[in-house]
């Protein structure tokens, strides 16, 4: 059977974000934020410390943390040590590091070999855990890359593995570049139950490039996932991978989850009211086809 509650774990400011190049101004960011946060969701992403020259978007990160409470539900980005003072530095509570299964895109999005970004990781977690924080891992190009093609599953848990080792609370495997399917999906948490990690470890964060992520929410639900990452308006993409486009949008897991009768705590008209605001200031249309419908 499914499970009856979900968390959604909402990346709109920070996915959402990224990619965007003209520059969001720093009030919206923190308004965004915290009526995403005021609607229910558990977990609201809020910006990133990585270098502000790879991502100009997400500059402003500090002044976006002074501004929030409940920093225990707002992890941020963390690429390295010097990301982890600045973060700490802002008051943050919660972080998320970052690896890729693969080698082009590690090179590509942490200039580091996927053996290196592991080291890092690995010493950012360990930093981080004995601050006290709560640590989560994401694992980029879980089902295919762009550079290298398909991935094989088992390469993707031995990573989640090194993650988990090192002190990660969770694991978040990203599908970058949205091209994965059902069976994939069925196939990599199956690999991941053999590493010994189970579902409760587990998060899954779909891009909907390719139209396939409540397909695919719906196969990890019947896996037992109870953790999906998303984005209000199914805004972003990550701007090292070219192909990438948004998230799953927030709106629309909602919709499916809600009408499977599963629990979120999350007031759906308070996220599109939320999205409808960013989708505004961007001068686009929401991906997100709830939002359409609604709207
Ligand atoms: P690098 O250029 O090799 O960095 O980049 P470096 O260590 O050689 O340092 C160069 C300069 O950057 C120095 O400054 C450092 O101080 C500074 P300078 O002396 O030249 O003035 N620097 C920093 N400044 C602020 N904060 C920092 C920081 N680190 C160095 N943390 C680096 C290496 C890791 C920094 C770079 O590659 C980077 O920032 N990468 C992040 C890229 C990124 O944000 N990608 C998107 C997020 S991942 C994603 O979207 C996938 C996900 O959604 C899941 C999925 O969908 O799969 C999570
Ligand atoms: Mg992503």
């Amino acid at each position: 059977g499914l499970p009856d509650r979900v968390d959604v774990y909402e990346v709109g400011a920070r996915d959402g974000l990224q990619a965007e190049e003209a520059l969001v101004p720093t009030t919206e960011k923190i308004a965004f934020v915290r009526a995403l946060r005021a609607s229910g969701l558990p977990m609201v992403e809020a910006t990133s410390f990585v270098s502000p020259r790879w991502v100009p978007q997400l500059a402003d990160a500090a002044e976006v943390m002074a501004a929030l409470d409940d920093r225990d539900r707002h992890p941020v980005l963390v690429p390295n040590m010097r990301g982890l003072e600045r973060a700490c530095a802002a008051g943050a509570r919660a972080i998320a590091v970052f690896v890729s299964a693969t080698e082009t895109f590690s090179r590509r999005n942490l200039a580091m070999g996927r053996e290196a970004a592991l080291d890092a990781a690995r010493e950012v977690v360990g930093a981080a855990r004995a601050e006290g924080l709560v640590v989560r891992g994401y694992v980029s190009m879980c089902f295919g890359d762009p550079w290298e093609g398909p991935v094989d599953v088992a390469a993707v848990s031995g990573v989640s593995q090194a993650l988990v080792d090192a002190g990660c609370g969770q694991v978040s495997l990203g599908d970058t570049i949205g091209v994965g399917t059902v069976g994939h999906v069925r196939e990599l948490i199956d690999a991941h139950a053999r590493a010994g990690i189970g579902t409760d470890l587990l998060a899954m964060h779909f891009h909907d490039t390719y139209g396939q992520a409540l397909a695919n929410v719906h196969a990890s639900l019947q896996a037992g996932v109870t953790c999906f990452d998303a984005s209000a308006a199914g805004i972003g993409g990550c701007p090292f991978a070219g192909s990438a486009t948004g998230n799953l949008a927030t709106e629309d897991l909602l919709w499916m989850l809600h009408g499977l009768g599963i629990e979120t705590g999350v007031d759906l008209d308070a996220v599109l009211a939320a999205g409808a605001r960013m989708t505004g200031l961007l001068g686009r249309p929401a991906p997100s086809r709830v939002a359409q419908a609604l709207g």
